[in-house]
């Protein structure tokens, strides 16, 4: 009984830190992190794209952000559409360990990276 009040008070503790920290004091984009394998890197940009809600038409042959076309690209757009799409309601930057967070724009040519506030 006690144990689940504290659970409860703890992940409201969370959630009101969490998006102070990451408030406006410098921008963040999320991106495949370079040690995660090609599979695992597919898996998870499968779902950001399907059940997750990203949105992934500029990595679609003949859209901006087709190239480079390696997993690891199209991974970075994909978490980083999903991330700034749904951060404010509680998304993270992880996908089982596939993504990071940059503050370096990973934005190239006419491949634009979204940042949100
Ligand atoms: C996805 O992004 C494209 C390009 O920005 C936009 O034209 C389209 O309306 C978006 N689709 C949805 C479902 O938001």
């Amino acid at each position: 009984m006690l144990s689940a009040l504290l659970r409860i008070l703890l992940a409201l503790l969370f959630m009101m830190i969490i998006p102070q920290k990451s408030d406006g004091q410098f921008e963040q984009w999320c991106i495949a992190d370079e040690q995660t394998p090609d599979d695992e890197l597919q898996t998870a940009l499968d779902w950001a794209c399907g059940r997750g809600g990203a949105n992934c038409s500029r990595i679609q042959r003949n859209q901006p952000c087709y190239f480079p076309n390696t997993v690891k690209d199209h991974a970075s757009y994909a978490f980083n559409n999903y991330y700034q799409k749904f951060k404010n309601k509680g998304a993270s930057c992880y996908f089982n360990g596939a993504a990071m967070a940059t503050e370096l724009d990973p934005s190239h040519n006419t491949c634009r990276f979204e940042y949100l506030p």
